[in-house]
């Protein structure tokens, strides 16, 4: 029977919770094996991959047949992606939307085909599209307050008198560069010793972090502390560092999101603060979520998830969990 058949009779039968139909949120039937979708956006750091390891990890226990994509950094081949799941039949999409605005169409239409979306990682421009009506749920951190952390950490631990920041942004137009961006500005500048000399993206990759750093280096020699808004950028800009004869840890202090391995060796070997946890693991969270969905439950509008933070005090204890 076709989705949009099915989805009728039963909403017409009353087979689905009412809750479902009510919000107008597409059912989802309970049974042994769903066909899924998890449109990864590109594979370029050790975050993204072991976000898509853990989808692979947890599809055979959570009876998923897996259809996993890579949409190479391009919002319009994730569209795309989503557009051939779609066709492919798929019961579910979990999507991490590359960036807030062009992914909206696709969620817009896996719900008009009659597929409970749920976004992980990353959010939608809430004014566009939202949980409970347009997708059933976002599954993710707090980016705000992980910028805020980052700053609490920075004002508690920065020993100058007066500190020149550089922010290495995360992709434009994304939900954490935003939310990130917001949370680390808002509560750093009110602390007078404070200034942003620049803030540019790097696209949440360590080679462009680099690049990028090594150019505001030219422009901003007395920069002593680099805000990144992942650890691959931050891990780039210590490269650029170094490479100018800089002492990352010594004379400038390197903050960041994450918790990946390279970023808790830098902070063990005294090159980084620290990193605040952003955890990539959500397979069985994924999981966890749409069986509560099938089996009728509300799902909260945010799923939230609860990051550690890690610094010179416990990065050795957890680097072996790290990846
Ligand atoms: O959306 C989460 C961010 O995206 C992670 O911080 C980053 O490493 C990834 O690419």
């Amino acid at each position: 029977m076709k989705r949009t058949l099915m989805l009728a009779t039963a909403v017409a039968f009353g087979t689905f919770t009412s809750l479902a139909s009510a919000s107008g949120l597409p059912p989802l039937e309970q049974k042994e094996r769903y066909k899924v979708g998890f449109s990864q956006m590109e594979s370029n750091n050790p975050w993204r991959i072991a976000e898509t390891k853990s989808f692979h990890d947890t599809a055979e226990s959570c009876g998923w047949d897996l259809i996993a994509t890579d949409a190479a950094g391009s919002a319009a081949k994730q569209v795309a992606d989503v557009d051939s799941m779609i066709a492919q039949g798929i019961d579910v999409l979990f999507l991490p939307p590359r960036e807030e605005k062009p992914l909206i169409p696709a969620v817009k239409k896996a719900k008009a085909a009659g597929i409970p979306t749920f976004l992980v990682d990353r959010s939608v421009d809430p004014n566009a599209a939202k949980a409970g009506e347009d997708f059933v749920a976002f599954l993710g951190s707090d980016f705000i307050d992980q910028g805020r952390r980052v700053a609490e950490w920075t004002i508690e631990n920065f020993k100058g008198d007066k500190a020149v920041i550089v922010e290495l942004e995360g992709t434009t137009g994304s939900s954490p560069a935003n939310d990130r961006k917001k949370g680390f500005d808002d509560r750093i500048l009110q602390d007078e010793r404070f200034e942003m000399v620049a803030s540019q993206s790097g696209d949440f990759a360590r080679d462009l972090g680099r690049q990028v750093m090594e150019t505001l280096l030219q422009a901003h020699p007395d920069v002593n502390v680099v805000y990144a808004h992942n650890d691959e950028m931050a891990i780039g800009a210590i490269q650029a560092l170094e490479l100018a004869g800089r002492k990352p840890g010594e004379d400038v202090l390197i903050v960041s999101i994450d918790g990946t391995r390279d970023a808790l060796q830098a902070i063990i070997d005294g090159k980084m603060g620290v990193t605040v946890e952003s955890s990539p693991f959500f397979g069985p969270l994924a999981c966890e979520t749409m069986k509560r969905y099938a089996a009728g439950e509300t799902i909260e509008p945010w799923v939230q998830v609860k990051d550690r933070i890690f610094t010179p005090e416990n990065a050795a204890k957890h680097i072996d969990e790290a990846y």
